[in-house]
Parts: C-alpha cells; structure tokens; sequence
C-alpha cells in the first residue's frame, strides 16, 4: 500500500448512502474497512471496493464488542470512523440488551464501538468521527431518566429523532473530551435519501415509497455527498463538534444539541450502561 494510505472505517456499509460512500471513498489511498450487518449483503460491495469486511449486528452489543476487537486487530491506526449504520425502528421493541431499539441501534453502539476504538484514533495522530445524524434531531427529546422510552410515549419519529440528536451531542461529547488527542467530530444530515432507510415506518414509509417520492427525496449519491466530502476532508479542528445539514455548517438544530450538561450527562450514562471508563 502507499504511504499515504488512510484508514477509514464505515458502518451501514451494506446499502444506501453507505454503500455510495464506500464505492466513492474505495482507492489505492485508502485501506477501507466496511462493516455490515449481513455477510452476504455487504459481500459484493467489500469485493468491488477490494476493502476489508466485518460484520456485527448492533442491536446485541456483544456484538458490537467483537466488531471493535476486530477492527483494533486488523488495523494500528483509524483516521476517520464513519458512524453511519442506523435507521428506524419500531420504539415497543427491545434490544437483545433490553434497550429501545433506536437509542441502542443509531446511539449506544456507535458510543460503544468509538469509545473502543478510542486508542485507534489517537495512533493516527489526528482523526474524525464522523456520526450521521438528521434533520429528524429536531423531533427528539432526550430524558436522562428515560433513555428507553419506558415513561413517556415514543409517538411518530420522536424516538428515532430522539436518536439522531443523541448523534449530535455524543459528537460535541467527543470535541469537549478527546481534543486534546486531536480526535475530532462532526455529525452529518445528509438529507431525505431515496435509500432503504424507513423500511420499518409507516411515517417515513408514506413519503419515502409513494408515487410522490421523487418530489421529497434526493438520490443516494446525493445523500452519500456530504459524508463523502467530510470524510475525504478528515481531522479538522475548525469542524470539531460541528453539525452540517448537508453541505451546510451549524444546520437546524434542536435546542438541546447545545446544552452542555446534557451533553456530559448523556456521554456519562451512556457509558455506564455499555460498561466504558
Ligand atoms: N435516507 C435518509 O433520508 C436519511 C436521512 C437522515 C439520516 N439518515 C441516516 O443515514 C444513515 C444511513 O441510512 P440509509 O439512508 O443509507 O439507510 P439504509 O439504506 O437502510 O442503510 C442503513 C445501513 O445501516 C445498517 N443497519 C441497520 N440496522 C442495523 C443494525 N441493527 N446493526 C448493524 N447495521 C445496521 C444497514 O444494514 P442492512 O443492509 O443489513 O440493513 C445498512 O447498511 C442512517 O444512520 C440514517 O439514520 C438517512
């Protein structure tokens, strides 16, 4: 490989912006490692990109711990770990773990997974999580005392919302603790992606496969250029802990994406329940 070669690592590899960005990313400059959910789903992409693959489901985070094992066994250094693996899911489900499905699948793995691969990021001098969020961060609520959804009503996309505002403050979480390894973050909306994202809501199910999806959607290499250009942009302390809309800095945001206990405290419980320092 050349000397400049460049480790990034991209979750929700397998389809949609994902599986664009991988396409985009693939070169002889980058050592390319994709992770799936599915072997099979992820295998064309992993051979046409000659990247390396790894799959782990991150609704068991057990899994989720040998997928970071893994990765810190193939590779010495990450420069960039994408965090885009995630979706919608139905909040009156539970996790293998016990959680609601969107706080565990699009939160608590990527916290858990970047956290253990903390030492990766640090060794290559400088790094950036990237974390896709949404738009949809504007309809969450967090709770500290119900992560889980277990008082309050999870109505529409409040619990996916939910979730993806969790992205952004897990991402100001990172600029406020690990700067000092110059271990950058930024969080991404890439806009309403014509993807297979929302198979499993009726809300985003209505715009996203009706006859008028053309009218509301954006193709999935449209929505993979925003992560594509952060990514090739890498470590970069004037985007640390920044939220793009698309292309655009300091997109809309809810009110809580800038409230610094909340940010501490979500970062804090969050690594009480997956069992990080
Ligand atoms: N498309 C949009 O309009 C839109 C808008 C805002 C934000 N986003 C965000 O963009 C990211 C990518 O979504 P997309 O639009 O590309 O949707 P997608 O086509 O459904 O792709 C989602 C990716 O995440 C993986 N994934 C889902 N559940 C998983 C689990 N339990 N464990 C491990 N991997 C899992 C999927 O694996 P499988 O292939 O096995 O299903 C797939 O690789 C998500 O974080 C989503 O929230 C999308």
């Amino acid at each position: 490989m050349p000397e400049t070669t460049r480790t990034i690592v991209l979750t929700g590899a397998s389809d949609g912006i994902g599986a664009v960005a991988a396409r985009k990313l693939a070169g002889p400059e980058t050592d390319l490692i994709l992770v799936g959910r599915s072997a099979d789903k992820l295998a064309p992409i992993a051979s046409e990109t000659g990247a390396r693959s790894f799959t782990a489901d991150f609704s068991e985070l057990a899994q989720v711990r040998e997928l970071a094992d893994s990765i810190a066994s193939a590779v010495d250094s990450i420069d960039v770990l994408m965090n885009n693996a995630g979706g919608t899911f139905d909040p009156k489900n539970r996790t293998a773990d016990g959680h609601e499905p969107n706080f565990q699948i699009d939160h608590l793995a990527p916290f858990l997974l970047t956290n253990l691969l903390r030492e990766r990021l640090a060794a290559a001098g400088s790094s950036l999580v990237l974390n896709t969020s949404s738009v949809g961060n504007l309809a969450g609520s967090i709770d500290l005392d119900d992560l889980d959804f277990e008082k309050r009503r999870a109505f529409g996309l409040r619990a996916y919302g939910t979730a993806k505002l969790m992205n952004i403050l897990f991402t100001r979480g990172i600029a406020n603790r690990w700067s000092d390894d110059k271990i950058y973050s930024a969080a991404v909306h890439p806009g309403p992606a014509a993807t297979s994202f929302g198979r499993d809501s009726k809300f985003i199910g209505l715009a996203y496969r009706s006859p008028l999806t053309r009218f509301v959607t954006i193709t999935p290499d449209q929505g993979a250029a925003p992560l594509i250009e952060l990514a090739q942009r890498g470590a970069d302390p004037t985007i640390n802990g920044v939220y793009f809309s698309r292309h655009k800095a300091n997109g809309l945001q809810n009110p809580q994406a800038r409230n610094e206990s909340l940010i501490d405290g979500l970062w804090q419980r969050s690594a009480e329940l997956v069992g990080v320092a």
